[in-house]
């Protein structure tokens, strides 16, 4: 078949690959002529594992192309894929929807052929049917129609979440619409791949309901590590042991520094707005505190930082490992990894980042920083070691060869993720999130955190709330 896929981010790069690997035609569209330059040359413009080798394998072959025409696009295509950015309104805490409704407003005067629109997008529930009346004003008399078809898609593991989906769900209003869809993806349904085929506003609830449920359990483990904190409980033995329960399921109970990233907080965020826009707010208020937890998580991160180096971070030099949301991903859109830095050296701290693939970004975002070419730098002469994003990396080094080059060997483990044991007798004082601190005994490890605006909506210049662009 003859795809487009609008908008070649994160998202649509992925998409626009894959349906060309799995034998479609695809046309790649873009407003940035740089970036559709490079995806033309095989270069993706941001880090994800295995999506050099699928662009490049498709781009090679003929069947994967880039433009800037949506004239093109709409000569081209029998399917347009809309897959550009829903980010947080700088105004409110809901969807700017400004993108998705360019891509309708600049397409629809070129659409002349039948065709069919399918945005990918995190949208508010009932984007679908507006889109369709717009549509129906601006290209009055083509055979159109608009269909909604989530990804659910994680950062670092896109390509084959892309290819080997756990489900597929796919909003239509016509038969013929969800036949198309079907055939679009028929390689993923002869594998068994479930297929949800269902109206457009379910299709688009359904997104938003998983990435709530998500955030939810996120929030919910960490709520239980600062519960832990408090009595001098494990949370990781805690998790392990509620995992156990099939009902539960030990994923996405890992307790540190919460989430982070372009798609949770802004999604929750959206839909808890959407959700007051349809008068049912109260149903889930509680999309509000799971917020306030996560937010929480970093205002508690930097508090426990500040007693760790005695006090103050004044004159301190802080060491800190990661930088980007999450590992395997170059992705520092609202890190709170990147948040942490950001207080620590707003509150007087010398900050030295490592990450092993954020640092571009990084920097883009706070030049402020000083960014290290690799962990053992970074850690030179530091009072305190931050390990704040899981990447495999952090977990191979060396505990012995760092505590030589460290001012005092003394790291907080924001990730729980780091051999504890295994630090410890390399002669490091190791203070994990909701884990009894053995150097302070069974006592609870105290600490002041100091009250946040709950940030459902981060505040302009707070750097625990920062949400680079
Ligand atoms: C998420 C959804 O998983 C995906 O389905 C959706 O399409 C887009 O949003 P992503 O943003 O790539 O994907 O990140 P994800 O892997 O979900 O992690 C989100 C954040 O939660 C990260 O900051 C991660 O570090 C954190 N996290 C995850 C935890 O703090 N604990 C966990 O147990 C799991």
């Amino acid at each position: 078949m003859r795809l487009t896929v609008i908008g070649t981010g994160y998202l649509g790069a992925v998409h626009a690959a894959c349906m060309a690997d799995i034998g479609h035609e695809v046309l790649g569209v873009d407003i940035d002529a740089g970036k559709v330059r490079a995806l033309a040359e095989g270069r993706p413009p941001f880090y994800e594992p295995g999506l050099h080798d699928v662009l490049t394998a498709n781009v090679g072959s003929g069947r994967l192309r880039f433009t800037t025409s949506l004239r093109e696009a709409a000569d081209f295509g029998e399917v347009h894929f809309v897959c550009v950015g829903t980010p947080q309104r700088r105004d409110s805490p809901a969807a700017d929807l400004r993108h998705v409704d360019a891509v309708i407003d600049s397409l629809a005067p070129h659409l002349h052929r039948p065709c069919l629109i399918v945005g990918k997008s995190t949208v508010p529930v009932g984007t679908t049917a507006r889109l369709t009346a717009r549509l129906r004003e601006l290209a009055p008399g083509v055979d159109t129609e608009v269909a909604w078809n989530p990804e659910f898609l994680r950062e670092g593991f896109a390509v084959q979440d892309t290819l080997e989906p756990d489900r597929l769900v796919v909003g239509t209003d016509s038969d013929r619409a969800d036949e198309t869809l079907r055939a679009v993806y028929a390689p993923m349904l002869r594998a068994g791949v479930p297929y949800v085929g269902t109206d457009p506003a379910t299709a688009e609830l359904v997104k938003v309901a998983a990435n709530s449920f998500l955030a939810t359990k996120i929030s919910f483990i960490n709520a239980m590590a600062e519960v832990c904190d408090a009595a001098g409980a494990d949370v990781v033995t805690l998790a392990d042991a509620i995992g156990h329960d099939t009902r539960i399921g030990r994923r996405f109970l890992s307790a540190g520094l919460g989430f982070g990233g372009g798609c949770l907080p802004k999604d929750i965020r959206a839909f808890a707005a959407r959700a007051g826009e349809l008068g049912v707010g109260r149903a889930v208020a509680f999309l509000r505190q799971i917020d306030e937890i996560n937010m929480r998580q970093r205002r508690r991160t930097v508090a426990i930082a500040r007693n760790l180096a005695g006090g103050t971070f004044t004159g301190r030099r802080i060491a800190v490992l990661g930088a980007t949301f999450k590992p395997d991903s170059d992705d520092v859109r609202d890190s709170p990894a990147l948040a942490v830095a950001a207080a620590i050296h707003d509150r007087g701290g010398e900050v030295h980042v490592h990450d092993p693939q954020g640092v571009d970004n990084a920097r883009a975002v706070l030049p402020a920083l000083r960014y290290a070419a690799d962990a053992a730098a970074a850690c030179r002469g530091a009072d305190l070691v931050l390990h704040l994003t899981e990447w495999g990396h952090y977990r191979d080094l060396d505990p012995a060869a760092l505590a030589t080059v460290v001012r005092t060997p003394k790291i907080l483990d924001a990730r729980n993720s780091l051999d504890a044991d295994r630090w410890r007798t390399a002669g490091w004082f190791v203070r994990a999130l909701g884990r009894p601190a053995p150097a302070l005994g069974r006592q609870p490890a105290r600490v002041v955190i100091p009250h946040g605006s709950g940030c459902a909506a981060p505040a302009d210049g707070d750097p625990l709330s920062l949400s680079p662009k």
